[in-house]
């Protein structure tokens, strides 16, 4: 027989086997045993001959068998006893299967007679097996979307043993979500259904993992449990949520594209498709398509054009989170555009003046505007120019302007680079430079400046006509025309020297020539005031002195004054034989036009008519007797003396003496010879006297006048004007004859005054008494009788 047969088959061989024993064996019950399953091996049963009445020995005797219908040895005979022991463990889950009760029949099989003793041996069922299931592990799946109610069948547990040891319950762990419930078959069988109570969210718990336990009914009861897990099945219940409904976001200007602004992030409680999301802009316009790009599966927003704070300050971007089952979510990002120092400050010129002229203090040069497009301090502006400079900033409402701070000189700088700079005060500053060039137009501020304030030129007389003598110069420190020079000789004062007639000058360059040749006897120096005269208008001027020196030549021989040479009134000196050597006959006098050492004379004896007997002093011209007067000697002596300058060359002129010896002044001396190359007569000589005193007298009477003359004229005039003071005089002529035509110039006055030394009669020579040119300028005093100055360069 197999262990495990179906119940109702094995229950019907057992009583087929019974009918066919009891038929065999009519008449006769079978004993009943029982035994209780595991029993150990060798236990007791029963002992059968007790229970038949036989005979121990009987057994052994008759060759007592069990006979078992499956050829199972369950049991063991002692034929000596009679006992009947179990030769093996029985279970009864094995001999019976599920089949309840389970009876165990068996026969005794006696030999001589042959008879079969019956037996059934009830094994009765303890608790020895737990319900068990099959899969220790079930996985159910249930929608999110389940109602509750809803019952889900489990596996059921078997449990070998039967009857009230057999499967009875099964139970859950406590959890919110099911309960168990059993259901039967209409075989009896128990199975669990899991029941939802209350509806699953597979967001809040995606797995509920129970604990099926199932129960027999055994004392104490035995289980066995599987494990039930519940996998939640998702369904797209949820939205996108964003981390953040509003994001705000500050990026500075000028980042580089694909910089990231931010990254959204959304979460979807769905799984799977339901639960990937996908960012995009939402409701976005073209700019803001075109400045930021988001990235559908990162969501991460990233610049796609560069920002410029001075265009646009912020922006508003909106993002959509959209999951695969189609629900979406937005969120809205802000972003601000922080501001770098990414301008310059900027200038605009509004007004430039240039030049301006000098002279002209707080004019203004400039007129411009300053602007920064950044804000705060990146927009703030500093401006200055550099501070050395005569210009000053002076911000006028929106505008700043550019001054002149006091008068410019044009003259000392005439142009002004002005670098005009404006920083921001960002950091790093940016700053922008503007440079100007002003340049200062010139005004007529500065005359001309001579060189010198007195120019003294030297010329030699009997100059040729138009000879350059010099120049003068002055300087205007103006340009153009207000620098143009012009020179000009100032009108002489009514009175003064007719100078037009004897200078011009050049009023380009102020070159100056004499007009006419200059006689230095008649003038030796004279100035005048030349006049330089700027273009500008007005006109400034101003002028200067120049002397001009006559530099003197030696053009004039030695004049003899005495004795007169013309001859007409012979001059004749008397001489008493009786005289001395060393006794002064008479004295030469002569002079020189010119000056210096032109006009130093000398005297020499030349010829005589006995040159032993006179002698003529060199520097004076005195004649004195040389020696002892013999009577031998010729009454009528002639002596030629010879008056030398000392110029280069020297000049000289010859002068003749009569001198005539007598004894005394008798009549016949003072006639005069009818023939002057005859000889000498005595009666003459008393005639020569007469005239001779006749002449000093009347010479002496001449310049007696003459100097009262002149002394009245200069009285009257404070200046002299040259060749004017002769006027009065006796001497032939004043007028100067520049051109030098050797005709003797009177320009030179001789106060001659007669004086009665014991020697005798002496004229006294005085010093010449030169005009007064240098009146203007020294103002020198008309008495004053003092040379001409010899810085002059006599
Ligand atoms: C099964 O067990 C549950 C809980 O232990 C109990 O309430 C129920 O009555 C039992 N069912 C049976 C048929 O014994
Ligand atoms: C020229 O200008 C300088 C400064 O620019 C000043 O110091 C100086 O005195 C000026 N000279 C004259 C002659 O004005
Ligand atoms: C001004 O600038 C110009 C050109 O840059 C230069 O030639 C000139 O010398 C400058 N003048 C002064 C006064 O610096
Ligand atoms: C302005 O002038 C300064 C000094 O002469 C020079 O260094 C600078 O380069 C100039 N700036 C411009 C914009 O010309
Ligand atoms: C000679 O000259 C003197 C002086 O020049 C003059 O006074 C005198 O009259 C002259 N005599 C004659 C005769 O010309």
């Amino acid at each position: 027989m197999e262990p495990k047969v179906r119940t109702t088959r094995r229950q019907r061989q057992v009583l087929l086997l019974l009918v066919f024993l009891w038929a065999s064996e009519a008449g006769s019950d079978p004993r009943r045993y029982s035994v209780v399953e595991e029993m150990e091996s060798g236990s007791f049963v029963a002992n059968v001959a007790n229970d038949w009445g036989l005979e121990a020995r009987e057994l052994s005797a008759r060759v007592g068998r069990i006979v078992l219908d499956n050829n199972k040895e369950y049991f063991q005979l002692n034929r000596e006893t009679g006992d009947l022991l179990l030769k093996e463990k029985l279970d009864r889950e094995e001999v019976c299967g599920s089949a309840e009760p389970c009876v165990v029949s068996f026969q005794i099989l006696l030999e001589n007679p042959l008879q079969f003793l019956q037996f059934e041996l009830q094994v009765q069922d303890i608790n020895d097996h737990s319900p068990m299931f099959l899969d220790t592990e079930m996985l159910l799946k249930i929608s999110e979307s389940t109602t509750p109610g809803t019952s889900f069948l489990l596996e059921t547990a078997q449990d070998l043993d039967v009857g009230r040891n057999g499967l009875q319950n099964y139970t859950i762990n406590p959890n919110s979500h099911f309960h168990i419930k059993i259901r039967e078959s209409r075989e009896g069988t128990k199975y669990p259904e899991l029941v939802l109570d209350r509806a699953l969210d597979r967001e809040e718990k995606p797995e509920v993992i129970l604990i099926l336990t199932a129960l027999d009914g055994g004392s104490p009861p035995r289980s066995g449990t599987a494990l039930v897990r519940v996998l939640v099945m998702d369904i797209n219940d949820n939205a996108p949520v964003f981390s953040q409904p509003l994001y705000e976001v500050q990026i500075p200007e000028n980042s580089p594209i694909g910089s990231l602004v931010v990254t959204v992030s959304a979460r979807d409680l769905d799984t799977g498709n339901n639960g990937e999301i996908t960012y995009t802009l939402f409701h976005s316009s073209e700019s803001i398509r075109k400045t930021f790009q988001i990235n559908p599966t990162t969501g991460d927003l990233r610049l796609g054009a560069q920002l410029d704070y001075e265009t646009i300050q912020d922006y508003t971007v909106r993002i959509q989170a959209t999951d695969g089952g189609g629900l979406s979510e937005e969120c809205t990002v802000f972003v601000q555009v922080t501001d770098l120092n990414d301008n310059p400050p900027e200038l605009t010129m509004s007004t430039l003046t240039n030049p301006i002229p000098e002279n002209s203090p707080d004019s203004v040069v400039a007129i411009f505007k300053i602007r920064d497009p950044d804000s705060g301090d990146n927009g703030k502006m500093l401006c200055f120019i550099q501070d050395d400079l005569p210009f000053i900033l002076k911000p006028v409402k929106n505008f700043y302007t550019l001054l002149t701070e006091g008068a410019l000189d044009r003259e000392n700088r005439s142009e002004y680079n002005i670098t005009i700079t404006v920083t921001d005060l960002g950091s790093p500053r940016l700053k922008t430079e503007y440079n100007i060039t002003v340049m200062i137009s010139d005004i007529n501020d500065n005359p001309p400046v001579f060189s010198q304030m007195v120019y003294t030129l030297y010329l030699r007389e009997n100059n040729s006509p138009a000879l350059h003598i010099g120049r003068v110069s002055a300087s205007d420190r103006d340009s153009g025309t207000n620098a143009k020079v012009t020179y000009s000789l100032q009108p002489p004062e009514p009175g003064d020297l007719p100078l037009f007639s004897y200078v011009s000058i050049n009023s380009d360059n102020g070159h100056l020539y004499a007009l006419r040749s200059l006689d230095y006897e008649v003038t030796q120096t004279f100035q005048f005031t030349v006049r330089a005269t700027d273009g500008g208008s007005p006109a400034l001027s101003s002028q200067a002195l120049v002397q001009i020196v006559v530099q003197d030549e030696n053009d004039n021989s030695p004049f003899v004054l005495y004795p007169f040479q013309n001859g007409t009134a012979p001059c004749n000196d008397l001489v008493p034989r009786a005289a001395e050597p060393g006794y002064l006959v008479t004295k030469v006098v002569a002079v020189d036009q010119d000056s210096g050492q032109n006009s130093w004379l000398s005297y020499q004896l030349l010829k005589a008519t006995d040159p032993g007997l006179f002698t003529v002093w060199a520097h004076n011209g005195e004649v004195h007797i040389a020696r002892p007067i013999s009577d031998r000697d010729a009454i009528k002596q002639r002596l030629l003396v010879l008056v030398k300058d000392n110029g280069q060359p020297p000049l000289s002129t010859a002068a003749t003496l009569n001198v005539f010896l007598v004894d005394g002044f008798s009549e016949p001396y003072m006639k005069l010879p009818d023939e002057p190359k005859d000889e000498p007569q005595t009666d003459s000589l008393t005639i020569y006297l007469v005239i001779s005193l006749a002449s000093v007298s009347f010479l002496f009477l001449v310049s007696v006048i003459l100097f009262i003359t002149v002394h009245l004229w200069r009285r009257k005039r404070g200046a002299v004007e040259r060749g004017n003071f002769a006027t009065g005089g006796s001497f032939p002529g004043h007028l100067v004859n520049v051109s030098g035509t050797g005709t003797l110039s009177q320009s030179y006055q001789y106060e001659v005054c007669l004086t009665s030394g014991s020697g005798g009669d002496e004229f006294k020579f005085l010093k010449p008494i030169t005009p007064n040119f240098s009146a203007p300028i020294t103002q020198m005093d008309p008495e004053e009788t003092t040379p001409f100055p010899n810085s002059i360069g006599f």
